[in-house]
């Protein structure tokens, strides 16, 4: 039974020195493995060390540390623009500390440094959908999963792909695909910034250990009037059985700069001899395959939550997205956990500002999160009783200022 004791007795600061960051990575517990020496080297070559939060049991330097919570430097894409935001990561507390209020107390400490280096917005992926409400993190992106079988792939109608695939080693690749991600990452709400660094040690890492019995990772390059347009990163999971392929392809990311060039390296990635299926996560709610393949219920499409946002700043947030051309709102904001948010907030394509007065609509900050991306409308929330109308009409509006032309898409889990 967590105790006033023990929530007394926790005290969180930032490391200071690489092996706080290992006990710190209390996560690794639970997915069977630890912070050695190896996994030290390569997480501080993306990772800042003074973003991770410890949670000591009692003071330091005496206390054991039992728990903690690390954050990226991201930049996400949002509608009309970009924002720093803090990608929340390795969020975990030992299974001797559970249910005492050390995730409350790493939370407490992550938003209020989050705030104080000025990222309007925090985001992450949730182990486990039900902890981060509380937090006021909503879900703001959903992924698709596809499984297709390769003799089902065929497009509606005649397709010709254009440009000339290329499969690259992987120095060409970490030369070649960052332009072509940045491109489409601008174009794409819920994208994610990437460095140098993230390119060489995380996307193009290709850990032996995460292979999952499939081969090495492999880099093909789409070129266009000799261009660049389209990439994309898969395994071979080769199988034969009775004399039959019936292995996979596993797309870890396809990502084209143009909508031609996304459906021709897609084109690519359902032709490849030697395999039965095709298999993908984390696409787009939108994505082109679910209008271009001849039957689509095939794909065997299943949604599941991807990224999941936190307004920090809600003024800063909100004021730094565009909006659809609409009669502004007012909104009433309720934030237990961040109380400088609270208030209301008018949205209009000329501006946000805090107001004084009658609100349109009232609604918490998680489901204002929802909104933020375009990955949820103002009707499907108030349908759900996450938005309540004060003033009729106010959901229409609210539904039209918010409303983005494409899904917004988080490619990556981090
Ligand atoms: C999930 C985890 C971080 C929770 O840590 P904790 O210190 O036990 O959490 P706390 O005691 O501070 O609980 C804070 C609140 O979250 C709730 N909560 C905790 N774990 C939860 C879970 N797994 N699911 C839903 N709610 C949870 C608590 O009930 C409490 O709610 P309340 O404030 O409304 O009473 C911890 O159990 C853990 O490390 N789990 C395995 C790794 C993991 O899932 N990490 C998250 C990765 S995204």
């Amino acid at each position: 039974m967590p105790s006033d004791s023990i929530k007394r007795r926790v005290t969180v600061k930032p490391c200071e020195h690489p092996s706080e960051l290992a006990r710190a990575a209390a996560i690794l517990h639970y997915f069977g493995g630890e912070a050695d020496q190896a996994w030290l080297d390569r997480w501080l070559r993306f990772f800042e060390l003074e973003r991770m939060h410890a949670a000591y049991d009692g003071s330091p330097p005496d206390a054991a540390i039992v728990g903690g919570a690390g954050a990226f430097s991201f930049e996400l894409t949002i509608p009309g623009g970009a924002v720093r935001a803090a990608g929340v990561t390795v969020v975990g507390v030992l299974p001797t500390h559970r249910r005492r209020g050390v995730l409350h107390a790493l939370m407490r400490a992550q938003l209020d440094d989050v705030r104080s280096r000025g990222e309007p917005v925090a985001c992450l992926w949730a182990s486990e959908e039900t902890i981060y409400v509380r937090y006021g993190y909503g879900l703001a992106v959903s992924g698709l999963e596809m499984s297709l079988a390769r003799g089902d792939s065929a497009f509606r109608g005649r397709f010709e792909p254009i440009g000339q695939t290329r499969l690259v080693a992987r120095g060409e690749a970490l030369a070649l695909l960052p332009e072509v991600y940045d491109r489409a990452r601008r174009q794409t709400p819920g994208m994610l910034a990437r460095s140098p660094a993230w390119w060489e040690h995380r996307r193009l890492a290709d850990l032996p250990e995460r292979r999952g019995g499939g081969g090495p990772l492999q880099h093909v390059v789409l070129e266009v009037d000799g261009q660049i347009d389209a990439y994309a990163l898969y395994r071979m999971h080769f199988k034969i059985e009775h004399g039959s392929p019936c292995g996979k392809v596993e797309v870890l990311e396809a990502v084209g700069a143009t909508p031609e060039a996304t459906r021709s390296i897609w084109r690519y990635l359902l032709d490849i001899d030697w395999t039965a299926r095709i298999e993908a996560a984390a696409l787009p709610t939108d994505h082109v395959l679910r209008t271009l393949l001849a039957s689509p219920r095939r794909a065997g499409f299943r949604l599941h939550d991807t990224l999941f946002v936190r307004l920090v700043d809600v003024g800063a947030a909100l004021s730094a997205r565009s909006y659809g051309a609409a009669e502004s709102v007012v909104l009433d904001v309720r934030d237990d956990f961040c109380e400088h948010n609270r208030g209301r907030w008018r949205i209009g394509t000329d501006g946000v500002r805090r107001v004084d007065g009658d609100a349109d609509l009232a609604l918490d900050v998680s489901t204002l999160a929802s909104l933020y991306l375009g990955g949820f409308g103002a009707f499907e929330l108030a349908r759900a009783g996450q938005i309540e109308e004060r003033t009729e009409g106010a959901i229409a509006r609210a539904d039209a200022l918010f409303r983005t032309d494409r899904a917004p898409w988080c490619p990556e889990i981090f």
